[in-house]
């Protein structure tokens, strides 16, 4: 190949332009039917906004008639759990290899995955890399809980969470992979987190991936806030410098709420532009 010589008068590479993404985390709700009804109320007003890119997260049931819904659009699917093996006697499991054929994404390493089902950090390691291997984006959750960060912990909490859940993960895999920043005292509570003190975290996280890796892959990792967010904070947090998207819970559940957050994160790009 050619080198071209571009001098020491190069104009610095452009900024990496990171697609904002929004992620609607259903959690155990909504039955099939309530499901493609709900998909079925916002599925052309999210596919109007082209500039962020929308992922619905039901339960697994719902997804394979979900994704004959959305099949012409634009809005993407994930599941939001799934085992490391590909198959085999794991009863009640769901395998990459099964989740590969309905969506593109899945969460990893939710609070309650961890909190209630007892997951590790080293468990969402080998769902990260078997998540990779089949071509699922992972959206890795991590966050601390209130104790830890008031005793200062928050740092040590979220940098062990990102560096054993990306261990063996090579840097073009990094570079694509999503990070959700959701501090767990703000799950669920209606008590959200300031965007400054979410843009904080989410900093720490890509400095965190920068040292792992290089400052590319950090700049090129999306990073999600999540914690009660709603049509009324989400321009708070898209407006800061190292908030990519949301992960969305309860608000994902009403189809007019989660249509103004996807629209609320498509003007913050314009005026960020
Ligand atoms: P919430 O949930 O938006 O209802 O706080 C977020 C999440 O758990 O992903």
């Amino acid at each position: 190949m050619v080198q071209i010589n571009r001098g020491n008068n190069a104009p610095p590479p452009p900024p990496v332009q990171r697609i904002p993404l929004i992620a609607g985390n259903w959690k155990m709700n909504k039955t099939v039917d309530e499901s493609l009804a709900l998909i079925d109320e916002m599925l052309d007003d999210l596919n109007a906004y082209e500039e962020v890119e929308t992922v619905i997260c039901p339960p697994f049931i719902a997804l394979f008639p979900a994704m004959e819904l959305i099949e012409d659009t634009e809005v993407k699917l994930g599941a939001q759990n799934m085992y490391f093996k590909d198959n085999g006697a794991f009863t009640g499991e769901i395998s990459p290899l099964m989740l590969r054929e309905v969506c593109d994404y899945v969460i990893l390493g939710h609070s309650e995955r961890r909190g209630y089902f007892h997951e590790t950090n080293e468990d969402i390691n080998l769902k990260v890399k078997a998540a990779l291997k089949y071509d699922l984006t992972p959206i890795i959750a991590v966050g601390e809980n209130l104790a830890q960060r008031e005793a200062g912990l928050t740092e040590e909490i979220i940098g062990l969470q990102v560096e054993i859940a990306l261990r063996e993960v090579n840097s073009y895999d990094a570079s694509g992979i999503v990070i959700a920043y959701e501090p767990l005292w703000a799950i669920g509570t209606g008590r959200a987190a300031s965007g400054e003190v979410a843009n904080d975290v989410c900093k720490f996280i890509r400095q965190t991936v920068a040292r792992l890796y290089d400052q590319s892959v950090g700049d090129r990792v999306r990073i999600q806030y999540g914690g009660s967010v709603t049509p009324d904070n989400i321009s708070e947090f898209m407006s800061q410098s190292d908030i990519d998207g949301a992960l969305v819970g309860g608000a994902s559940l009403k189809a007019g709420d989660f249509v103004k957050i996807v629209a609320r994160t498509q003007e913050c790009l314009a005026k960020k532009k």
